[in-house]
Protein backbone atom coordinates (compact mmCIF):
# COMPACT_ATOMS: atom_id res chain seq x y z
CA UNK A 1 0.00 0.00 0.00
CA UNK A 2 0.83 3.32 -0.84
CA UNK A 3 1.87 5.92 2.04
CA UNK A 4 0.62 9.05 2.80
CA UNK A 5 2.68 11.91 2.04
CA UNK A 6 2.07 15.00 4.69
CA UNK A 7 3.51 18.34 3.50
CA UNK A 8 3.66 21.35 5.62
CA UNK A 9 3.71 24.40 3.58
CA UNK A 10 4.96 28.31 4.19
CA UNK A 11 4.44 31.21 1.84
CA UNK A 12 5.54 34.60 2.60
CA UNK A 13 6.55 35.83 -0.73
CA UNK A 14 4.77 39.22 -0.09
CA UNK A 15 2.20 40.47 2.59
CA UNK A 16 0.20 37.58 3.71
CA UNK A 17 2.54 34.92 5.97
CA UNK A 18 0.49 31.32 6.05
CA UNK A 19 1.02 27.84 6.16
CA UNK A 20 -0.92 24.78 5.27
CA UNK A 21 -0.38 20.75 5.86
CA UNK A 22 -1.65 18.78 3.50
CA UNK A 23 -2.39 14.81 2.96
CA UNK A 24 -1.72 14.30 -0.53
CA UNK A 25 -3.20 16.48 -2.49
CA UNK A 26 -6.08 17.27 0.04
CA UNK A 27 -5.38 20.91 2.23
CA UNK A 28 -5.78 20.08 5.92
CA UNK A 29 -5.23 23.08 7.04
CA UNK A 30 -4.31 26.53 5.26
CA UNK A 31 -4.10 29.45 7.52
CA UNK A 32 -3.54 32.67 6.42
CA UNK A 33 -2.34 36.33 8.19
CA UNK A 34 -2.58 39.22 6.04
CA UNK A 35 -1.18 42.13 7.31
CA UNK A 36 -3.28 45.27 7.55
CA UNK A 37 0.11 47.59 8.43
CA UNK A 38 0.24 48.47 4.76
CA UNK A 39 -3.18 50.08 4.01
CA UNK A 40 -2.28 53.72 6.13
CA UNK A 41 0.93 53.26 3.44
CA UNK A 42 -1.33 52.82 0.47
CA UNK A 43 1.25 50.27 -1.09
CA UNK A 44 3.17 47.21 0.57
CA UNK A 45 6.49 48.21 2.11
CA UNK A 46 9.34 45.94 1.85
CA UNK A 47 10.51 46.63 5.20
CA UNK A 48 7.74 46.29 7.22
CA UNK A 49 6.33 42.80 5.45
CA UNK A 50 9.28 41.20 6.27
CA UNK A 51 8.99 42.09 10.06
CA UNK A 52 5.48 41.28 10.23
CA UNK A 53 6.60 37.84 8.69
CA UNK A 54 8.81 37.41 11.60
CA UNK A 55 6.30 37.85 14.36
CA UNK A 56 3.40 36.15 12.35
CA UNK A 57 5.32 32.94 11.02
CA UNK A 58 5.71 30.85 14.31
CA UNK A 59 1.78 30.91 15.39
CA UNK A 60 0.86 30.53 11.87
CA UNK A 61 2.43 27.43 11.76
CA UNK A 62 1.56 26.43 14.89
CA UNK A 63 -2.07 27.18 13.94
CA UNK A 64 -1.93 25.09 10.37
CA UNK A 65 -0.26 22.40 12.58
CA UNK A 66 -3.03 22.11 15.17
CA UNK A 67 -5.77 22.92 13.04
CA UNK A 68 -3.98 19.90 10.46
CA UNK A 69 -4.73 16.95 13.21
CA UNK A 70 -0.93 16.09 12.14
CA UNK A 71 2.17 15.60 14.64
CA UNK A 72 5.21 17.13 13.49
CA UNK A 73 7.21 13.65 13.62
CA UNK A 74 4.66 12.40 10.70
CA UNK A 75 5.39 15.33 8.25
CA UNK A 76 7.28 13.97 4.71
CA UNK A 77 8.58 17.34 3.97
CA UNK A 78 8.67 21.02 4.35
CA UNK A 79 7.58 23.11 1.18
CA UNK A 80 8.44 26.59 1.20
CA UNK A 81 8.31 29.60 -1.91
CA UNK A 82 11.75 30.36 -2.79
CA UNK A 83 10.17 33.18 -5.40
CA UNK A 84 9.60 35.41 -7.06
CA UNK A 85 8.48 38.21 -4.47
CA UNK A 86 10.55 40.48 -1.84
CA UNK A 87 13.57 39.10 -0.81
CA UNK A 88 13.28 40.24 2.62
CA UNK A 89 9.50 38.40 3.08
CA UNK A 90 11.13 35.12 1.35
CA UNK A 91 13.58 34.85 3.62
CA UNK A 92 11.58 34.57 6.74
CA UNK A 93 9.91 31.47 5.36
CA UNK A 94 12.91 30.07 3.82
CA UNK A 95 14.95 30.54 6.82
CA UNK A 96 12.01 29.03 8.85
CA UNK A 97 11.86 25.85 6.17
CA UNK A 98 15.46 25.47 6.14
CA UNK A 99 15.63 25.06 10.01
CA UNK A 100 12.72 23.00 10.72
CA UNK A 101 13.61 20.50 7.75
CA UNK A 102 17.00 20.04 9.87
CA UNK A 103 15.43 19.57 12.67
CA UNK A 104 12.83 17.32 11.43
CA UNK A 105 15.49 15.53 9.48
CA UNK A 106 12.67 15.66 6.18
CA UNK A 107 13.43 17.10 3.12
CA UNK A 108 13.30 20.78 2.01
CA UNK A 109 11.40 21.43 -1.10
CA UNK A 110 11.31 24.73 -3.12
CA UNK A 111 8.29 25.73 -5.13
CA UNK A 112 8.16 28.67 -7.54
CA UNK A 113 5.40 31.28 -6.66
CA UNK A 114 3.59 31.67 -9.63
CA UNK A 115 3.74 28.19 -10.99
CA UNK A 116 2.02 27.08 -7.21
CA UNK A 117 -0.57 29.71 -8.05
CA UNK A 118 -1.70 27.88 -11.40
CA UNK A 119 -0.93 23.89 -9.70
CA UNK A 120 -3.47 25.05 -7.21
CA UNK A 121 -6.21 23.99 -9.47
CA UNK A 122 -4.90 20.42 -8.57
CA UNK A 123 -5.81 20.57 -5.03
CA UNK A 124 -8.62 17.73 -4.34
CA UNK A 125 -10.97 20.23 -2.34
CA UNK A 126 -10.96 22.83 -4.91
CA UNK A 127 -13.83 23.57 -6.84
CA UNK A 128 -14.34 20.98 -9.09
CA UNK A 129 -15.92 17.57 -10.10
CA UNK A 130 -13.48 16.50 -12.86
CA UNK A 131 -10.27 16.13 -13.26
CA UNK A 132 -7.72 18.90 -14.77
CA UNK A 133 -7.15 18.10 -18.35
CA UNK A 134 -4.06 19.09 -20.22
CA UNK A 135 -3.00 21.06 -21.74
CA UNK A 136 -4.92 23.52 -19.58
CA UNK A 137 -4.13 27.39 -20.53
CA UNK A 138 -4.05 29.55 -17.55
CA UNK A 139 -3.72 32.92 -16.96
CA UNK A 140 -2.27 33.78 -14.13
CA UNK A 141 -3.59 37.45 -13.05
CA UNK A 142 -1.87 38.53 -9.98
CA UNK A 143 -0.26 42.35 -8.13
CA UNK A 144 2.78 41.40 -9.75
CA UNK A 145 2.51 39.30 -12.61
CA UNK A 146 0.12 38.87 -15.56
CA UNK A 147 0.87 35.79 -17.95
CA UNK A 148 -0.48 33.29 -20.64
CA UNK A 149 1.06 29.95 -19.61
CA UNK A 150 0.54 26.71 -21.40
CA UNK A 151 0.41 23.56 -18.80
CA UNK A 152 1.13 20.22 -20.39
CA UNK A 153 1.65 18.35 -17.16
CA UNK A 154 2.33 19.49 -12.90
CA UNK A 155 5.90 19.78 -14.11
CA UNK A 156 5.60 21.61 -17.77
CA UNK A 157 4.94 25.23 -18.12
CA UNK A 158 5.09 27.09 -21.19
CA UNK A 159 4.74 31.03 -20.74
CA UNK A 160 3.14 32.02 -23.57
CA UNK A 161 2.07 35.62 -23.35
CA UNK A 162 3.35 38.11 -20.23
CA UNK A 163 2.69 42.33 -19.47
CA UNK A 164 5.26 44.11 -21.30
CA UNK A 165 4.93 46.78 -17.81
CA UNK A 166 1.74 46.71 -15.32
CA UNK A 167 0.68 43.43 -14.23
CA UNK A 168 -3.48 43.51 -13.73
CA UNK A 169 -3.73 43.74 -10.10
CA UNK A 170 -1.39 47.04 -10.15
CA UNK A 171 -3.46 48.43 -12.75
CA UNK A 172 -7.01 47.47 -10.40
CA UNK A 173 -4.80 48.97 -7.46
CA UNK A 174 -2.81 52.05 -8.85
CA UNK A 175 -6.29 53.25 -11.09
CA UNK A 176 -8.06 52.67 -7.20
CA UNK A 177 -5.58 54.92 -6.14
CA UNK A 178 -6.26 57.78 -8.72
CA UNK A 179 -10.25 57.34 -7.71
CA UNK A 180 -8.96 57.79 -3.52
CA UNK A 181 -9.61 54.00 -2.81
CA UNK A 182 -7.42 52.13 -0.04
CA UNK A 183 -4.85 49.76 -0.82
CA UNK A 184 -5.51 46.64 -2.14
CA UNK A 185 -8.01 48.14 -4.30
CA UNK A 186 -8.65 45.75 -6.75
CA UNK A 187 -11.17 44.32 -4.42
CA UNK A 188 -13.37 47.76 -3.78
CA UNK A 189 -13.60 48.18 -7.61
CA UNK A 190 -14.83 44.69 -8.03
CA UNK A 191 -17.58 45.53 -5.22
CA UNK A 192 -18.29 49.55 -5.94
CA UNK A 193 -18.52 48.12 -9.73
CA UNK A 194 -21.74 46.17 -9.60
CA UNK A 195 -23.32 49.43 -8.82
CA UNK A 196 -21.96 50.84 -12.24
CA UNK A 197 -22.32 51.30 -15.55
CA UNK A 198 -19.36 49.33 -17.60
CA UNK A 199 -19.96 51.01 -20.55
CA UNK A 200 -20.33 54.37 -19.30
CA UNK A 201 -16.96 55.61 -19.53
CA UNK A 202 -15.01 54.55 -22.93
CA UNK A 203 -11.04 53.35 -22.28
CA UNK A 204 -8.21 51.70 -24.33
CA UNK A 205 -7.88 48.60 -24.79
CA UNK A 206 -3.88 48.44 -25.45
CA UNK A 207 -2.23 47.42 -28.80
CA UNK A 208 0.41 45.29 -27.95
CA UNK A 209 2.31 42.46 -29.99
CA UNK A 210 1.47 38.77 -29.84
CA UNK A 211 -0.19 37.74 -26.70
CA UNK A 212 1.87 39.97 -24.41
CA UNK A 213 -0.26 42.62 -22.29
CA UNK A 214 -0.07 46.36 -21.20
CA UNK A 215 -1.58 48.06 -18.51
CA UNK A 216 0.38 51.10 -17.94
CA UNK A 217 -1.47 53.24 -20.80
CA UNK A 218 -5.12 52.21 -19.06
CA UNK A 219 -3.63 53.82 -16.01
CA UNK A 220 -2.16 57.21 -17.55
CA UNK A 221 -5.34 57.48 -19.45
CA UNK A 222 -8.16 57.13 -16.25
CA UNK A 223 -5.61 59.51 -14.73
CA UNK A 224 -5.80 62.05 -17.58
CA UNK A 225 -9.46 61.43 -17.91
CA UNK A 226 -9.99 61.91 -14.44
CA UNK A 227 -7.77 65.66 -14.10
CA UNK A 228 -9.98 66.96 -17.02
CA UNK A 229 -13.38 66.39 -15.90
CA UNK A 230 -12.15 67.37 -12.16
CA UNK A 231 -11.37 70.41 -13.60
CA UNK A 232 -14.75 70.62 -14.85
CA UNK A 233 -16.28 69.39 -11.58
CA UNK A 234 -14.46 68.55 -8.39
CA UNK A 235 -17.02 66.28 -7.26
CA UNK A 236 -16.78 64.11 -10.23
CA UNK A 237 -15.23 61.24 -9.14
CA UNK A 238 -17.82 61.10 -6.03
CA UNK A 239 -20.65 61.36 -8.26
CA UNK A 240 -19.58 58.53 -10.76
CA UNK A 241 -17.68 56.17 -8.73
CA UNK A 242 -19.75 53.46 -9.09
CA UNK A 243 -19.69 53.95 -12.85
CA UNK A 244 -15.80 54.46 -12.90
CA UNK A 245 -15.27 51.34 -11.21
CA UNK A 246 -17.61 49.04 -13.42
CA UNK A 247 -15.66 51.10 -16.56
CA UNK A 248 -12.67 50.26 -15.58
CA UNK A 249 -13.21 46.58 -14.29
CA UNK A 250 -14.48 46.27 -17.65
CA UNK A 251 -11.48 47.49 -19.56
CA UNK A 252 -8.86 45.62 -17.76
CA UNK A 253 -11.33 42.36 -18.12
CA UNK A 254 -11.55 43.24 -21.81
CA UNK A 255 -8.12 43.30 -22.28
CA UNK A 256 -7.13 40.14 -20.68
CA UNK A 257 -10.34 38.29 -22.83
CA UNK A 258 -8.55 39.54 -25.87
CA UNK A 259 -5.49 37.79 -25.53
CA UNK A 260 -7.15 34.80 -23.83
CA UNK A 261 -8.92 34.28 -26.85
CA UNK A 262 -6.20 34.79 -29.39
CA UNK A 263 -3.93 32.01 -26.90
CA UNK A 264 -7.14 29.39 -27.36
CA UNK A 265 -6.87 29.79 -30.95
CA UNK A 266 -3.14 28.80 -30.91
CA UNK A 267 -2.66 26.57 -27.89
CA UNK A 268 -5.87 24.60 -28.54
CA UNK A 269 -6.17 24.05 -24.95
CA UNK A 270 -8.14 21.06 -23.55
CA UNK A 271 -9.31 23.10 -20.27
CA UNK A 272 -8.89 27.07 -19.31
CA UNK A 273 -7.96 28.40 -15.90
CA UNK A 274 -7.61 31.72 -13.80
CA UNK A 275 -5.12 31.82 -11.03
CA UNK A 276 -3.52 34.18 -9.02
CA UNK A 277 -5.26 37.47 -7.03
CA UNK A 278 -7.10 39.09 -9.19
CA UNK A 279 -9.45 35.84 -10.29
CA UNK A 280 -10.67 36.45 -7.02
CA UNK A 281 -12.74 39.02 -9.07
CA UNK A 282 -16.34 38.13 -9.31
CA UNK A 283 -16.74 39.75 -13.07
CA UNK A 284 -13.67 37.55 -14.62
CA UNK A 285 -15.14 34.61 -13.14
CA UNK A 286 -18.03 35.23 -14.55
CA UNK A 287 -16.50 36.34 -18.25
CA UNK A 288 -14.04 33.25 -18.06
CA UNK A 289 -16.92 30.68 -16.83
CA UNK A 290 -18.98 31.87 -19.83
CA UNK A 291 -16.11 31.32 -22.66
CA UNK A 292 -15.76 27.95 -21.21
CA UNK A 293 -19.43 27.22 -21.87
CA UNK A 294 -19.70 29.38 -25.14
CA UNK A 295 -16.38 27.25 -26.52
CA UNK A 296 -17.13 23.47 -25.19
CA UNK A 297 -14.07 22.99 -22.38
CA UNK A 298 -13.95 23.19 -18.88
CA UNK A 299 -12.99 26.34 -17.23
CA UNK A 300 -11.34 26.09 -14.00
CA UNK A 301 -11.91 28.57 -11.32
CA UNK A 302 -10.45 28.04 -8.16
CA UNK A 303 -12.21 28.38 -4.74
CA UNK A 304 -11.92 31.99 -3.54
CA UNK A 305 -9.35 30.32 -0.58
CA UNK A 306 -6.63 29.93 -3.21
CA UNK A 307 -7.21 33.01 -5.60
CA UNK A 308 -5.17 35.19 -3.53
CA UNK A 309 -1.87 33.85 -1.99
CA UNK A 310 -1.89 30.84 0.19
CA UNK A 311 -0.07 28.37 1.51
CA UNK A 312 -2.07 25.43 -0.13
CA UNK A 313 -1.17 25.99 -3.34
CA UNK A 314 2.81 26.01 -1.81
CA UNK A 315 1.62 22.70 -0.70
CA UNK A 316 -0.53 21.13 -3.04
CA UNK A 317 2.76 21.95 -5.44
CA UNK A 318 5.64 20.92 -2.87
CA UNK A 319 3.93 17.46 -2.74
CA UNK A 320 4.25 16.85 -7.10
CA UNK A 321 7.73 17.85 -6.06
CA UNK A 322 7.74 15.01 -3.29
CA UNK A 323 6.91 12.59 -5.25
CA UNK A 324 9.58 13.74 -8.12
CA UNK A 325 12.19 13.46 -5.37
CA UNK A 326 13.03 17.14 -6.55
CA UNK A 327 14.31 18.51 -3.22
CA UNK A 328 16.50 21.14 -2.37
CA UNK A 329 19.79 21.03 0.15
CA UNK A 330 20.94 23.29 2.29
CA UNK A 331 22.34 26.08 -0.12
CA UNK A 332 19.03 27.04 -1.75
CA UNK A 333 18.70 31.06 -1.15
CA UNK A 334 15.73 32.84 -1.86
CA UNK A 335 14.82 34.78 -5.28
CA UNK A 336 13.03 37.82 -5.72
CA UNK A 337 13.05 36.87 -9.84
CA UNK A 338 12.23 33.59 -10.54
CA UNK A 339 11.07 32.87 -13.66
CA UNK A 340 7.89 30.02 -14.15
O1 LIG B 1 -1.80 36.80 -5.98
P1 LIG B 1 -1.93 37.93 -5.04
O2 LIG B 1 -2.64 37.68 -3.72
O3 LIG B 1 -0.55 38.53 -4.66
C1 LIG B 1 0.48 38.61 -5.59
O4 LIG B 1 1.22 37.60 -5.75
O5 LIG B 1 0.56 39.67 -6.24
O6 LIG B 1 -2.68 39.11 -5.82
C2 LIG B 1 -2.98 40.35 -5.21
C3 LIG B 1 -3.68 41.22 -6.22
C4 LIG B 1 -3.86 42.67 -5.77
O7 LIG B 1 -3.45 43.51 -6.82
C5 LIG B 1 -5.35 42.79 -5.51
O8 LIG B 1 -5.87 44.09 -5.72
C6 LIG B 1 -5.89 41.82 -6.54
O9 LIG B 1 -5.01 40.73 -6.48
N1 LIG B 1 -7.27 41.40 -6.21
C7 LIG B 1 -8.36 41.75 -6.94
C8 LIG B 1 -9.48 41.19 -6.28
N2 LIG B 1 -9.04 40.52 -5.18
C9 LIG B 1 -7.68 40.66 -5.15
N3 LIG B 1 -8.46 42.46 -8.07
C10 LIG B 1 -9.69 42.63 -8.58
N4 LIG B 1 -10.82 42.15 -8.01
C11 LIG B 1 -10.77 41.42 -6.89
N5 LIG B 1 -11.87 40.92 -6.32
ZN1 LIG C 1 0.59 35.60 -5.66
Amino acid sequence: MKSDIFILAIESSCDDTSAAVLKNKTVLSNVIATQKIHEEYGGVVPELASRAHQQNIVPVVKSAMDKSGIALHQLSGIAFTRGPGLLGSLLVGTSFAKGLSINLGIPLIEVNHMKAHILSHLIDNNNYDQEVEFPMLCLTVSGGHTQLVVVSSPYDFKVVGETIDDAAGEAFDKIAKTIGLPYPGGPLIDKLAKEGNPKAFKFPISVVKDLDYSFSGLKTSVLYFLQKEVNKNPHFIEENKADLCASVQYTIIQTLLKKLKMAIEMHQPKSIALAGGVSANSELRTTITELGKELGIPALIPAFEYCTDNAAMIGISGYFNYLNKDFSDLSVTASARLAV
